[in-house]
């Protein structure tokens, strides 16, 4: 290289779409209630999703998260596994009845004993933390005292978030007050699907408001407690396209925008609920008190998004995935990248948007384990085109800053239990034995790949440095 090699013109002269900064976040991502087991240890308290897999039926194998991958016992096998790929981040979920087993008051030691030597370890590493507080398993204990339809639980969930940043804050990245709240709100209380298993659309309305709410409030605390870590939030978005081109069906999918993406944008970064979404909810919008949006609207570190799909939307029947022709997941969720690009482009344009991480992407396939291998090649094709995806985002100039594969390993998909598998790395769920899949070898080449291309960036950065 010559001394005059512009490092900006070796970045371009390289595949754009796989070609990243060389401070680009590369990570895993997993939640505590889906690894951890350890369910009745240490004084953790019960969480909801406890409660939930013991209603039949609730969950499709019949199994919970008593076991689960058993990380609680194997933290350091897991730690040298997430190191062995050679990612610069873990992105992690604390269990919140763990470390504090009612939701408020005492705290556990044992509990938290478990994310300090989580945190040390991934210190010890060279790895950076992105911690996140509420991945779904809310404690029991809140629930029976109204859950997040309660505002005693924002009230709860800001002293549970301030709680963990004076003791970890300044031993993590980041730090993400919830995960996709619409599943938690919609799925957990309008549906019934997902724990707690309610069924009421107003409720559903207002446990959003709510998780709105904490998250703006944490978030102020939290800056006011001199927290040096990254604050943020992970929302679930997905572009929404109509099925055909009639007004009914581009209508529905605005609306349908509205209630996914809209509803958590809009008072994030507008201070305002969609109008057009509260029209349609009529009598059931949320309460929402005085000072509640200007809480909402707090100025994020970050955002994360997590990406599985886009969703076709229908005015008329219910749009059906096989007729598209595009390929599927295990979970019959369509493979379509390019609505990564389209989705960030579209936040780029819509919203001031912070530096956004892709905070989870990855597809369930039906695996097998043969002779200490899992040929995964449709998930190494997933990865590989979303990856390229973001990268498209990165060169229109969308402010990309991480990216991390859902999931480190296979673990308790909430509702399918262990009959789904998004691990790059496989777990024998009776000896819980773990093996690196093709993926996870895949992943971590490409990794090693990235490092070659950031030491060639630097290094021609230098060179022009000297060359002046
Ligand atoms: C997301 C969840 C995550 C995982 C993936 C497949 O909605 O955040 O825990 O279950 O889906």
């Amino acid at each position: 290289m010559n001394a005059h090699t512009d490092p900006s013109s070796l970045y371009d002269a390289l595949d754009p779409a796989l070609r990243f900064p060389a401070d680009f976040c590369w990570g895993v991502a997993t939640s505590s209630f889906q690894i951890e087991g350890g369910a009745q240890e240490g004084g953790r308290g019960e969480s909801i999703w406890d409660r939930f897999c013991r209603v039949p039926g609730a969950i499709a194998d019949g199994s919970n998260g008593d076991v689960a991958c058993d990380h609680l016992h194997r933290l350091e096998e897991d730690l040298d596994l997430i190191a062995s790929l050679g990612v610069n981040t873990y992105r992690f979920s604390v269990s919140w009845p763990r470390v504090q087993p009612l939701g408020h008051g005492a705290w556990s030691e044992q509990g938290l004993n478990f994310y300090s030597r989580l945190l040390q370890g991934l210190a010890r590493r060279g790895l950076k933390a992105h911690m996140t507080l509420n991945h779904w398993d809310l404690p029991q204990a809140l629930q029976d005292a109204g859950g997040w339809a309660s505002r005693q639980t924002v009230e709860h969930f800001v002293d549970y978030a301030r709680g963990m940043a004076q003791r970890f804050g300044n031993q993590v990245e980041a730090i993400t007050t919830h995960n996709e709240p619409w599943v938690m709100a919609f799925l957990g209380h309008e549906t019934g699907i997902f724990a707690p298993g309610l069924k009421d659309r107003a409720l559903a309305i207002q446990v959003s408001h709510h998780l709105l709410l904490s998250h703006g409030l944490a978030l102020s605390a939290l800056r006011a407690d001199g927290c040096k870590a990254r604050l943020g939030i992970v929302l679930n978005l997905a572009p929404m396209v109509p099925a055909e081109d009639s007004p009914q069906d581009v209508a529905k999918a605005h609306l349908e925008d509205g209630r996914l993406l809209r509803w958590f944008m809009d008072p994030i970064f507008r201070g305002a609920y969609p109008q057009d979404v509260l029209d349609h909810l009529g009598a059931d919008a949320p309460k929402v008190e005085e000072g509640d949006m200007r809480a909402i609207a707090v100025p994020l570190d970050y955002l994360g998004i997590n990406y599985y799909s886009r969703s076709v939307v229908s005015a008329g029947e219910p749009f059906d995935v096989n007729s598209s022709g595009l390929p599927l997941t295990d979970m019959g969720w369509e493979i379509y990248p390019q609505g990564l690009t389209d989705l960030l482009l579209r936040l780029h344009q819509d919203y001031p948007v912070p530096p956004l991480y892709i905070t989870e992407n990855g597809g369930a396939f039906p695996d097998r384990l043969a002779d200490g291998r899992v040929h995964d090649a449709d998930r190494i094709r997933y990865l590989a085109d979303h990856i390229a995806a973001v990268g498209e985002a990165l060169r229109q100039g969308v402010p990309m800053a991480g990216y991390m594969v859902w999931s480190l390993m296979d673990n308790f998909e909430w509702a399918s239990g262990y009959e789904k598998r998004f691990g790059i790395v496989h777990v024998d769920y009776q000896s819980l034995k773990r093996t690196l899949k093709d993926s996870a070898h895949w992943y971590q080449q490409f990794l090693q790949s990235q490092r070659r291309h950031g030491a060639e960036l630097a290094s021609a950065q230098e060179t022009v440095q000297v060359g002046r």
